[in-house]
C-alpha cells in the first residue's frame, strides 16, 4: 500500500503555526511576568477583589506545580530507556513534553499570584520564583525544538534537545528543591544520623540553672508553633516571631507581644481564642498550643517579655517550674 511517508504526523504538522505561536506567547509572557504587578497585589488582608481572586488562584500552585515534576521526569525516563534500548525503542516524547509545558505555564502564573500576596518572602521564596520562571521557559524550549525535529522541520535539532532537556531537569531539581523546602523545611533533617544527633543532644540535659528564659523555652515553643507561617519565608498576616524584635514590630493589623500586657499581645489572645473561631491561633488545622505552653508564654510576658534573662535571675513561681521542668526533660524545649 502506498501510505503518505509522513502520515503520523499529519495532525502535528497541520497545527504546527498554531502550536509555535502559542507557545511563543507563553514563553514572553512567563519571562515578563516578574515585571507585572506588584508584591501585595493579591494580599487577602488588603487586596481589593480582583486581588483576591488572584489570592485564590495562587492556592492552586500547589495543585499544578506535581505535573510538569511528573511529566518532565517520564520524558527524562523514556530517553533513558530509548538510549538503553538503542534503535530498538524511538521514545515519542513531544506530547508529554507539551504536557509538561502547558502545566508548568499554569503552576508558574498561579505561583506568581501567591508571590504577590506578600507572604512568602526571603531569599529562599526568590530563588524559588527564579528557578520556576526558568524551567518554564526551559521547558517550553525543550518542547518546540523536539516538536520541529520531529517533523524533520530542522533537522539538526536533536544536540540541542539533549542539551535543552538536561538544562531542564537540573533547573527542575533546584525548583522543586526550594519549593519543598519552603513548605516543609529540609528534608536533611530527617536524615538518621542528624536524628540521632539530636536524640543525644537531648540526653545530655544542661543545667536548669543556665536556661535563658527565651532562648531555650520560649523561642522554641513558637518555632514548633509559629514560626512556619511567621517567619523568614512566610509571614502571614505580615508577622514575623523568628525574634523578639519581630514579634516587638508585630503584624499587619494586630500588636503581636506588648511586654507585661498579656490583653493587648494578640499572640496570647489568639490563642485563647474559641479553634473555629477564624483569628484564633495556630489555625484549626494545625498542631495546637498546650495549656502548659500558653501558661509558660502568659508567664514570661508577664515578666516583661525578657530576651536575655536567665530562669536563675528571676522568682520563678513554683507550677511554672515545674512546667518548664517537664518541658526541658521532654526535649521539646532547647
Ligand atoms: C498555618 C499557618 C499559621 C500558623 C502555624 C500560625 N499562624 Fe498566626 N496567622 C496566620 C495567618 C494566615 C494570619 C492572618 C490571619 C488573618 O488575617 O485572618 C495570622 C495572623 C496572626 C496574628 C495577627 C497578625 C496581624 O497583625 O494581623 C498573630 C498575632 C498570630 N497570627 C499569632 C500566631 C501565633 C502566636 C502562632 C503560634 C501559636 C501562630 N500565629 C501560628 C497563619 C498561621
Amino acid at each position: 500500500m502506498d501510505m503518505p511517508t509522513n502520515h503520523k504526523h499529519s495532525v502535528a504538522k497541520k497545527y504546527y503555526g498554531l502550536i509555535i505561536g502559542i507557545s511563543m506567547l507563553a514563553l514572553a509572557g512567563v519571562a515578563v511576568m516578574p515585571w507585572l504587578g506588584e508584591v501585595g497585589l493579591a494580599n487577602p488582608k488588603t487586596a481589593n477583589i480582583s486581588g483576591l481572586w488572584l489570592n485564590f488562584l495562587g492556592e492552586f500552585h500547589f495543585l499544578f506545580l506535581h505535573l510538569p515534576i511528573g511529566a518532565t521526569v517520564l520524558v527524562l525516563s523514556m530517553e533513558v530507556i530509548g538510549l538503553i534500548f538503542r534503535g530498538k525503542y524511538k521514545p515519542d516524547t513531544a506530547l508529554a513534553l507539551g504536557f509538561a509545558a502547558s502545566s508548568s505555564v499554569i503552576a508558574a502564573i498561579c505561583g506568581y499570584f501567591l508571590y504577590l500576596t506578600g507572604e512568602y518572602e526571603g531569599p529562599l521564596v526568590e530563588e524559588h520564583k527564579r528557578d520556576g520562571i526558568l524551567f518554564t521557559v526551559m521547558v517550553i524550549l525543550t518542547f518546540l525544538v523536539k516538536y520541529s525535529y520531529d517533523l524533520k522541520l530542522i533537522p539538526w535539532f536533536k544536540p540541542i534537545y539533549i542539551i535543552c532537556l538536561i538544562a531542564t531537569g537540573a533547573i527542575l531539581i533546584s525548583a522543586g528543591h526550594h519549593g519543598g523546602e519552603m513548605t516543609h523545611g529540609s528534608p536533611m533533617r530527617s536524615l538518621p544520623s542528624k536524628v540521632i544527633e539530636k536524640r543525644e543532644a537531648r540526653g545530655s540535659k544542661e543545667v536548669i540553672s543556665d536556661v535563658i528564659i527565651y532562648t531555650h523555652i520560649v523561642h522554641p515553643i513558637l518555632d514548633n508553633k509559629c514560626i512556619s507561617c511567621h517567619g523568614p519565608d512566610k509571614a502571614k498576616g505580615g508577622l514575623r516571631m523568628d525574634s523578639i524584635e519581630a514579634m516587638f514590630e508585630g503584624g499587619d493589623e494586630e500588636e503581636c507581644l506588648v511586654p507585661g500586657n498579656l490583653e493587648a499581645s494578640f499572640m496570647i489572645t489568639s490563642i485563647m481564642l474559641p479553634i473555629d473561631d477564624d483569628c484564633h491561633m495556630p489555625p484549626e488545622n494545625k498542631k495546637q498550643i498546650t495549656d502548659d505552653e500558653l501558661k509558660i508564654l502568659k508567664w514570661w510576658i508577664d515578666i516583661g517579655a525578657p530576651k536575655d534573662v536567665k530562669l536563675s535571675d528571676v522568682d520563678v513561681p513554683e507550677a511554672i517550674d515545674t512546667l518548664i521542668a517537664t518541658l526541658l526533660s521532654s526535649g521539646r524545649g532547647k
